[in-house]
């Protein structure tokens, strides 16, 4: 039997690592699993929902005990360094590791630690069921829509009243992977009309299956390995943005979530174009956070810019941490990520005991673990 720890999470995270659901799934693997008290309470999860699912819920004395016994600490944004700083070498993390960056490498090196990063994943079929950057951009791009309903001062649907008819409200969405997709569902369902572009070969397929008309700049082959897009060359950026500019002018919504692994976000849109888009219209930034698609956002921020055609301004919404406004329901698939793995991870040991294994052989296992140098070598 192992110990699988959740605590809660640092900096006014709202989502948890483990709800009471996957915790009765991983203890039915046959583990012990341990969350601290309060661990779900942002996410509205109470500890009595833990502990009915056979977790522990401890703090204190208790806790540090447990932690002592650590084998597997879930998490989900990364671990702070007087965290890691405490774990037992050899305890595997499993989260959001965020290793890209060389403080955060050299804690988990210097503790012994053995991290599996979430943002690491292979993305095959088998690994759908374990992706949170999936399920977290779904969360994103439903919460993108709505943001940006709240602000618009029209409807999404069309209106066909004795008043008079109110057409439907026009949204681009640039950037369709996963979020992007969902936003141009969210806002199909709320009546809009949508139209969106992306540079991946596939998404012009994609883009017209969920009721969209697609946008093409005639830049449709920018895929690079795993599915993902690679960032443009210059010319070919300008090409795309001529011809999405006078989309973007007629919008009343426009939603960005571009991103390519590893880089910056793209810059799609200057503040030009945001300056030409007619007043009272909305943007929504889901990038604002990795880089910004869209010039002058500032995560969790609005920004106004006075639109050209005179008589007020465009609202610029820089978003934060979209799928953390969702704590609920992001935290149950997040959750159901974790288990998943956890799940993976299960093998039978000696005398039949459930032990957590990190086999080099499985590709999304050899996939999740990052390779840390030992302090001779950095
Ligand atoms: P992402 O978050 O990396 O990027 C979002 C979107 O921005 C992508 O569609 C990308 O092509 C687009 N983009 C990048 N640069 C752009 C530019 N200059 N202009 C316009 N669009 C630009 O993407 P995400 O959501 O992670 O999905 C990427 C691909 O992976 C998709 O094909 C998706 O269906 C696939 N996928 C596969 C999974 C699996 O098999 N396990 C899981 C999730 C996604």
């Amino acid at each position: 039997m192992s110990t699988v720890v959740a605590l809660r999470e640092p900096g006014g995270e709202t989502r948890a690592a483990l709800t009471p659901e996957a915790a009765r799934a991983i203890t039915a693997l046959g583990h012990r699993v341990v969350v601290q008290t309060g661990v779900g309470t942002s996410a509205h999860y109470a500890d009595a929902q833990y502990a009915a699912a056979g977790a522990e819920v401890l703090e204190g004395t208790p806790l540090a005990a447990a932690l002592r016994e650590l084998d597997l600490l879930v998490h989900v944004v990364p671990l702070p360094a007087e965290r890691v700083a405490a774990l037992r070498p050899g305890t595997i993390t499993l989260g959001m590791a965020g290793a890209t960056d060389g403080g955060r490498r050299a804690a988990l090196a210097d503790a012994g630690v053995v991290p599996l990063a979430f943002e690491q994943l292979p993305r095959s079929s088998r690994a759908q069921t374990m992706d949170v950057l999936s399920s977290q951009a779904l969360a994103a791009g439903y919460r993108a829509v709505l943001e940006a309903a709240i602000r618009l001062p029209r409807f999404f649907p069309l209106a066909m009243t004795a008043a008079g008819t109110v057409p439907p409200a026009k949204v681009v969405v640039l950037g369709v992977g996963v979020a992007g997709l969902q936003a141009i569902a969210t806002a199909r369902r709320l009546g809009a009309s949508v139209a969106a572009n992306d540079i991946r070969p596939d998404s012009a397929e994609e883009v017209r299956s969920v009721g969209a008309t697609f946008i093409d700049a005639g830049v449709g082959s920018a895929e690079a390995a795993g599915g993902y897009a690679r960032s443009l060359e210059a010319s070919a950026a300008q090409a795309q943005q001529q011809v999405i500019a006078p989309h973007i002018a007629e919008a009343d919504v426009l939603i960005t979530t571009a991103a390519v692994p590893g880089r910056p976000a793209p810059r799609l849109v200057t503040t030009d174009m945001v300056a030409a888009m007619r007043p009272g219209s909305v943007v929504v930034d889901l990038a604002a956070g990795t880089g910004g698609n869209v010039e002058g956002s500032v995560p969790g921020a609005d920004v106004r810019v006075p639109s050209v055609r005179g008589g007020g301004e465009v609202v610029v919404v820089g978003l934060g941490d979209a799928a953390g406004d969702l704590p609920t329901d992001a935290s149950r698939l997040y959750a159901k990520n974790v288990s998943n793995v956890v799940e993976l991870l299960t093998a039978t040991g000696p005398g039949g005991a459930p032990q957590l294994v990190i086999d080099p052989e499985d590709d999304l296992l050899a996939g999740l673990l990052v390779r840390l140098e030992p302090e001779g070598a950095r």
